[in-house]
């Protein structure tokens, strides 16, 4: 079958690509090397990820060397949240392009629709009540203009959302020259968010799953922020088993293959390398109808994703997807 997605600019992205988000430093070099071998080409990652500079030196070596050609990577990365304002658009892109050892990337996301504020030692600006505090004046619209010039520049050959609701994409349509191609979004089988799938796909805004396993490394990290919560095994769902089994194939590869085949990319994060190559092997079955049907009655709305494990503070209601601050 196809492995591409195509945005509505023409542009092609691999419909699976490699996330890098809790790769340690250590870890990163030899996975996206892995990665690279195994034949990933759509490599995902973000400042705040902190490893666009060990990712940029594997990328140099490989097309250095010739083993790949520019024109074949599909590289993503993302404005950070402390960076969401028009002013810090290019010169944010450029410190990854830097970092990245490249002239330009495939594709360029805001990363959040909030902006977080930042003391001048770098660390969060926290509010009264001990929680991270968010720029008011955030307006997409702006910082969108400055996305857009990164289009006409050549520095980002397409520009998208990420972590955006559906009014807020909806509002960037109705603001914009350039219309977003992507929208990356936590999306699994217990967090589907249909309504927000079904408008942005209809809107010609193509969508990745981001956590598209469950995100099982997010309990440890959460656990480190003095954090504990009970994350759902996705790869332990009863219905995710028996399709496996009826295909010979694993649970991952059947949570990979039901975001392709409703129309999505997935960008699973793997470190092994052959939890790396079973992840780009899902391009050799499909799931049926009523098996995708299976897996559509599974939502559960949980999120295993959110904003607070990051600094430590407790969950904030009002710092959820749901109530986040929008203009
Ligand atoms: P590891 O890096 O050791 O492979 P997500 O992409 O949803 O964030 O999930 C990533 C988590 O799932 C990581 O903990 C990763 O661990 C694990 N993982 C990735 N691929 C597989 C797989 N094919 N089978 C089981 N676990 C996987």
């Amino acid at each position: 079958g196809d492995k591409y997605l195509t945005f509505n600019n023409g542009q092609k992205m691999p419909l699976i690509g490699v996330g890098t988000w809790q790769a340690s430093d250590e870890e990163i070099e030899t996975a996206i090397d892995a990665a690279l071998e195994a034949g990933y080409r759509h490599i995902d990652t973000a400042p705040v990820y902190g490893n666009e500079p060990a990712i940029g030196r594997v990328l140099k070596r490989w097309l250095d060397a010739g083993k790949v050609k520019r024109e074949e990577l599909f590289i993503v990365t993302k404005l950070p949240p402390i960076s969401n304002r028009p002013h810090e658009v290019e010169p944010t892109i450029k410190k990854s392009l830097a970092d990245l050892q490249l002239d330009y990337v495939d594709l360029y996301l805001i990363h959040t629709p909030f902006t977080l504020n930042i003391n001048e030692d770098g660390s969060f600006k926290v509010d009264a009540e001990g929680l991270l505090e968010v720029d008011p004046t955030t307006n997409h619209a702006a910082t969108w203009v400055e996305m857009e010039k990164l289009v006409e520049k050549g520095l980002a050959k397409s520009i998208g959302v990420s972590n955006f609701s559906k009014d807020q994409v909806a509002r960037l349509l109705n603001n914009c020259k350039i219309r977003p191609a992507n929208n990356q979004i936590e999306h699994h089988v217990y967090l589907q968010q249909r309504d927000l799938v079904d408008f942005c796909k209809a809107e010609n805004v193509s969508v990745t799953a981001y956590s598209p396993l469950g995100s099982k490394g997010i309990a440890a990290f959460n656990a480190g922020a003095g954090i504990v919560r009970d994350l759902p095994d996705l790869m332990d769902i009863p219905e995710v088993k028996e399709i496996a089994a009826a295909h010979g194939k694993s649970p991952a590869q059947v949570l990979l293959r039901w975001i392709i085949d409703t129309g999505l990319c997935a960008i699973p994060k793997s470190t092994n390398p052959a939890r790396l190559k079973q992840n780009l092997d899902v391009f050799d079955f499909k799931l049926s109808d009523e098996e995708v049907a299976k897996l559509l009655a599974l939502d559960k709305n949980i999120r295993v994703c959110d904003f607070a494990f990051f600094h430590g503070v407790e969950r904030h209601p009002e710092f959820t997807f749901k109530n986040q601050y929008t203009k």
